[in-house]
């Protein structure tokens, strides 16, 4: 079968069975084509809550899979391909957080949407990378444990300095690799480009950004820029979507190892696999689960995300 022909028998497929596709901006074209809707974890976990459709597949990682389970938990939620997982939403496992809660009891915990369903049920609030300032800004409290990623938590200290934000050593390897001489090198190689980084990069790289946001941010700020060249400190996907949509710019990459082997795990095989029923994983959730992460995703509902 030609690319084509899998696009167009999973098209078929999704109709006839009511499966609504999302896909996360880091996966391949051909997937991005057949999606019902596209964008990053934020806009995928709102959209996701208010598709009309019975079946939904999520072609990303594993968290995003259960949010939008825990958003939908009467519909059939189905991760193509079971191997993709976020290994920085494994990093803390629930008895760490309640040690730290009963030790800082002061503190509101804040998870990062990259987090497994089980750990969101002891944390009081979620966030994305793009809502996260927001969200961050309006709780109640200046006391704040934000967990797991330590890179995206100092980019929220840094720029909310009235609150006094713990961190606890974690973070996305795939990002957090990339170096602040590889970002001098990228922007001596090519003076004339903007440097645009997603917060998950380390302080010292994002300290020489021109831009700092979310995957979606990172798009729409490329798309809308006067600008023509930009470097692009998120998984290098992304440049090149970016170059498709724009081909009057140029797109540049700030790092050859910006490449996330779990969000490349999923192929067009695996949609169609999933569609036909013969592969992919539906998730499942315990009712307490459901529940209890429920009220993390819903506190970042409620303060506007
Ligand atoms: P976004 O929230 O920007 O989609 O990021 C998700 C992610 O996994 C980034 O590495
Ligand atoms: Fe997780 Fe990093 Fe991959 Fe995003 S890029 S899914 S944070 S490992």
């Amino acid at each position: 079968m030609t690319v084509k022909e899998i696009q167009e028998e999973i098209l078929r497929l999704k109709k006839e069975k009511d499966i609504c596709i999302l896909a996360h901006s880091y996966q391949a074209h051909e997937i991005l084509e057949i999606a019902d809707y596209t964008g990053d974890s934020y806009v995928l976990s709102k959209l996701a809550a208010q598709a009309p459709h019975s079946t939904m597949l999520l072609c990303g990682v594993r968290f995003m899979a259960e949010t939008v389970k825990i958003l939908s938990p009467e519909k059939k939620v189905l991760l193509s391909s079971p191997i993709a997982g976020c290994p920085m939403a494994e990093q803390f496992d629930k008895d760490t957080i309640l040690q730290f809660k009963a030790q800082h009891p002061e503190c509101t915990v804040v998870a990062y949407i990259n987090t497994t369903a089980e750990l969101k049920t002891v944390c009081d609030v979620c966030v994305t990378s793009s809502s996260a300032l927001k969200i961050v800004s309006q709780i109640d409290n200046p006391d704040i444990l934000f967990i797991p990623d330590c890179n995206l938590g100092a980019y929220v200290a840094k720029m909310l300095p009235d609150k006094n934000v713990t961190l606890l050593q974690g973070g996305c390897p795939v990002h957090a690799a990339v170096t602040e001489e590889e970002a001098r090198q990228a922007k001596a190689a090519h003076p004339n480009a903007l440097l645009l980084v997603h917060p998950e990069c380390i302080p010292a790289v994002s300290a020489q950004a021109d831009y700092i946001g979310s995957t979606g941010g990172i798009i729409d700020f490329a798309v809308k820029s006067d600008s023509k060249e930009f470097i692009i400190g998120t998984e290098n996907s992304i440049a090149e979507h970016l170059q498709y949509r724009c081909p009057d710019k140029r797109f540049y990459l700030l790092s050859k190892s910006l490449i996330c082997p779990d969000m490349k795990a999923t192929t067009l095989i695996d949609v169609l696999n999933c569609c036909q029923g013969t592969g992919g994983e539906e998730i499942t959730l315990s009712a307490d689960t459901l529940s209890q992460a429920r009220r993390c995703i819903d506190a970042m509902i409620s303060l506007g995300g």
